[in-house]
Order: C-alpha cells, then structure tokens, then sequence
C-alpha cells in the first residue's frame, strides 16, 4: 500500500487527539496537516492543546510541532494531504458547508460528525456492517462535480456496540423489534472529569439528539442503495433511551430483542462467534482479529475492564438470556472513541484504501 498524507480537521478536540494517537507509526497514513478554529491557529500543535491533552499515552513527538493551520483554510490544508479526518465542534451547516468545501477541493473527507450522516448520498459506514454502501460514492462524486474528492461518514458512538450484536442475526432469523438503553462515557460529550466535575458520583438522564440517532442511524447502516441514494431500511424498529454515566470511556448498552423466526441462544452465539466481515478478511491494519467477543462470567463486560479490548476496536458482548418481554436480552460495550469514533473512522480510512477510494 503507498504512503498517504493526511489532515486532522479538528486536530485540537478530543477526538482530533484520538486521531492524531492512532496515526503515530500507522503502517499506510502519515499525519502531515492539523487543523482546528482560528484560536487555536497559528500555534504548534503542543501549545494549541497545552493542558487538554486527554489521551492515556503521551502526544506524538511528530505532531508536537505541526503549527495548527485554520480549518477554514481548505485549499492550504488540502495541499498538504491525499486526504482529512474531520471532527469539530460546529453548528450543523457550518460542518456541512466545510466538509463539502474539502470534498470539492478534491481532498476526500472521512468524517466523525453528524452533518452530512443522512446525506442521500454520503456512505455512512462501519466496515464490518455495509462496506457495500462505499459504492455510492460515485454518484456523490457526479453531484459535486469531483474526480477525487467525497465525503464518508462513520455512524454515531453510541450504537457501535448494539449494532454489531444485532447485524449478524438479521439474515436467518429477522430481528423485528430492539429496546436499547445506553449508558454512554464523558468522553462522548469530549469531556473528562477535570472539565466536567458534576458527572463525578452522577448519572444524567439526557444526551441531546442521542436517542433519536441511536434509532434512526442502524436504518441506514442496513439499508441498499437505488437510483444514487442510500435507502434505509424499514425495520425492525428500534427505541432507545440514552443515560450519561460516570465512565471516562466507553458505551455499554442494554439490549432487548425479538425476531421473525426465533433461534435458539447457541444458534445466537455461533453467529457472533462465526462473524469474519470483510475489514477481517481484507486484513486492515486496524481491524480487530475477532469482531464480537463474547464473555460467559455473568459480571462481563465491564467498562474499565473491557473496553480496551483488541485496541479498544473489538466489541464485547455478554449475558444473553431469555427475556419475558423480548425474546432475549443481552448487553454489550464499544469503546466510545476508539471503534466508536476516531478508531472508527481510521479503519474506514483503511477500507476506503484498501478499495481504491483514496488512490
Ligand atoms: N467524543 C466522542 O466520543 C465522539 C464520538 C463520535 C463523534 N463525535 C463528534 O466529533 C466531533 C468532535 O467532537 P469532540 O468530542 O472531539 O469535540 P471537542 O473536543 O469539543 O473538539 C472540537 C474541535 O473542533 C474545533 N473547532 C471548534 N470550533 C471550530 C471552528 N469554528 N472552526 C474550526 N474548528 C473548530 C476545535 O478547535 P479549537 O481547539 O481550536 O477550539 C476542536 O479541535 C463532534 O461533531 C462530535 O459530535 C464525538
């Protein structure tokens, strides 16, 4: 695979951090450009994030000394790179309008945010669940006018682990209705406990717009494309609810299913445990080995325990059993910024390499 020049868009948050982590001595993709807001541009990137610096190891030397340009500086940016992650905290436009403004450049776009996620034409994907919808993008190239450039989008954090469990029962057994409750980290809302004190010892019952996309975003993960558009699918149908929790890191969901043929619980744990997808079989860099792990003791998964898990990109799923209002119930757990966002994001980088996207 050739070496490709890559922007962080966003450099200075917390996921842009995450980004800037996982690209230290990746095998295909070198960090060449960071950007972020005009406070911060101009700066090295050490003195840009200077005290908030959240992740567990410490800034790569490399990055250290990148000045931070403008993210709205797009033909600078784009000059420097084959292509840019982008994560920032902007009104909903205001992302649409920039990441369209890189795809036109030329300069493909894989994206954390959640501006452009129903997008007819933007793929919005997680490699292992609908690699398949990457074949739009020439269509999205048609409407903007581009050779290169296009906008990819990974799905929202919180429905990374349930989403997982669920896809691989869908072919033989037809999940037809989910209950999910989420019990989702700080570091979703780009928090730790230092910037935000009152969730030590707390629980908030409230994450603005979550409970809508952890319904409405599995939809168009398994949905198929027809005439340029992605059309999402009509089942099974999902209700959520979604709870701030005291975690720095990771998503646990409690999950309640029923399906149109109900298979027996060893028949469930073949197919996660048989689940290859195809950023296994295509060996990307950051794939996990195995998907979907699931744990037999009857206290697993644990957030500090589990997370972690296959460089925080496995998904961890455990106590399945039989519901009286559901067929079944389980939970599960994702790393919220690891498979969740910016490890997410750079896997679907891989896939779209590895396809010939980025080339
Ligand atoms: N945290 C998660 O687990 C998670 C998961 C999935 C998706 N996301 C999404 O990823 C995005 C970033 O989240 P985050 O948690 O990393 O946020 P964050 O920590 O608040 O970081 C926001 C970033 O956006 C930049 N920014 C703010 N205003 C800007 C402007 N006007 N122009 C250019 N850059 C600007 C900031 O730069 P300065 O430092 O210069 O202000 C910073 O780099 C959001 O859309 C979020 O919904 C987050």
């Amino acid at each position: 695979m050739k070496e490709f020049k890559v922007g962080v868009v966003g450099a200075t948050g917390m996921v842009g951090q995450r980004f800037v982590s996982l690209l230290e001595n990746h095998p295909w993709f070198k960090l060449t450009a960071v950007a972020a807001s005009p406070r911060s541009a101009g700066k090295t990137y050490e003195e840009a994030v200077g005290s908030r610096w959240a992740m567990p190891t410490p800034m790569p030397q490399q990055a250290k000394n990148l000045i931070v340009m403008d993210a709205a500086d797009v033909a600078g940016v784009a000059a420097r790179v084959d292509f840019v992650f982008c994560a920032v905290d902007m009104k909903k436009e205001e992302i649409k309008a920039l990441e369209e403004a890189y795809a036109k450049a030329e300069c493909p776009v894989v994206s954390n945010n959640s501006a452009h996620r129903f997008t007819p034409d933007v793929p919005m994907v997680v490699p292992e669940i609908n690699a398949q919808h990457l074949e739009i993008i020439p269509a999205q190239r048609a409407r903007l006018g581009t050779t290169r450039g296009f906008i990819a989008v990974k799905s929202n954090c919180s429905l990374q682990s349930y989403v997982p469990a669920l896809h691989p029962l869908m072919a033989d057994f037809g999940v037809s209705k989910c209950l999910v409750c989420t019990y989702q980290a700080i570091s979703g809302a780009g928090k730790t406990f230092d910037t935000w004190p009152e969730m030590l010892d707390n629980c908030i019952p409230y994450i603005g717009g979550e409970e809508e996309k952890s319904e409405k975003e599995p939809l168009k993960l398994w949905g198929h494309i027809k005439n340029g558009e992605i059309v999402s699918a009509t089942s099974p149908a999902i209700t959520a609810q979604c709870l701030r929790v005291a975690c720095t890191d990771g998503h646990m969901a409690a999950v309640f299913v029923s399906f149109d043929k109900k298979p027996t619980q060893e028949q469930i744990l073949e197919k996660w445990r048989s689940f290859p997808g195809p950023a296994q079989e295509l060996q990307l860099p950051s794939a996990p080995k195995q998907f979907l792990h699931y744990f037999e003791q009857p206290d697993r998964p644990q957030t500090k325990l589990d997370r972690g898990l296959e460089n925080g990109m496995a998904v961890s799923i455990g106590r399945l059993r039989p519901d009286t209002q559901y067929d079944y119930k389980f939970v599960c757990l994702s790393h919220n910024t690891l498979r969740g966002a910016a490890g997410g994001g750079v896997l679907l980088a891989e896939l779209l390499a590895a396809k010939g996207y980025l080339g």
